[in-house]
């Protein structure tokens, strides 16, 4: 489905997120706070706007299972050797352990069917200590404001999906929202893969949430929690 977007994607990114979507890949770039030079990965990297944000300070690896999207993400870094685009996917990362010092996505949880599957996957290729920011739309808590929200993207994603032809990609958008699961949730998964510190913090009141962790030294208990 990404591969039929590709055309249209980050300019009805912009238009459906009033422009919001670069500031908040911009507070995953900014949280992730690895040290500058040491190589991150961008799981779901689409067109390489975030990875693009990310090789300001680090080495980065973009990595996404669709190749138009990877085509789009190459045109638009040709211009760095700090980036590196691997076709892969996020359930069977194509790196060995502890290969990262971080790892970062923006808008991919929601597609993934299997969150823990991908999580334990993330905590394999990142090593001890390195840290993990991910960003995705979330419902906000607030009835008010879910409904609000609710209305807002069953209208406007597929109107702007039909004015780009794609009213129905749009609409599986619009589904998509609804199979995150809660942001606690979210959060005690990254717990259980073997992260720490995990955080979920609400960017604009709850609608988009940022949950950032870090990968846990491996401990003889984590190692037979996880192996278990
Ligand atoms: C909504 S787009 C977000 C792209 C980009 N991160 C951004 O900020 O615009 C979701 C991306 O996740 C990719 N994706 C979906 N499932 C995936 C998987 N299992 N493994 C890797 N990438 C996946 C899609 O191909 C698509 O490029």
């Amino acid at each position: 489905m990404f591969d039929s977007l590709v055309d249209r994607y980050d300019v009805v990114n912009d238009l459906l997120s009033l422009g919001m979507v670069r500031g908040w890949r911009r507070a995953a770039a900014r949280a992730i706070g690895v040290p500058c030079g040491r190589l991150v990965l961008d799981m779901g990297c689409g067109t390489g706007r975030l990875t693009e944000q990310l090789a300001e300070r680090n080495r980065v690896v973009g990595v996404d299972v669709s190749w138009a999207m990877l085509l789009a993400a190459r045109s638009r870094l040709a211009f760095t050797d700090r980036v590196m685009l691997v076709q892969g996917s996020a359930f069977r990362l194509p790196f060995a352990e502890a290969s990262f010092g971080g790892a970062a996505s923006a808008f991919v949880l929601r597609n993934l069917h299997d969150l823990p599957g991908a999580f334990a996957e993330l905590a394999r290729v990142v090593a001890p200590s390195g840290r993990v920011a991910l960003v995705d739309i979330t419902e906000p808590r607030s009835r008010l404001l879910s409904r609000a929200f609710r209305a807002y993207f069953g209208t406007a994603a597929p109107a702007l999906g039909s004015l780009v032809g794609r009213r129905e990609a749009y609409r599986y958008l619009v589904r998509s929202l609804a199979q995150l699961p809660p942001r606690e949730e979210v959060r005690a998964m990254l717990r259980a893969a073997g992260f720490e510190s995990c955080s979920a913090r609400p960017l604009i009141p709850g609608a988009v949430t940022l949950w950032t962790a870090t990968r846990a030294k491996m401990t003889g208990d984590l190692r037979g929690r996880l192996d278990g």
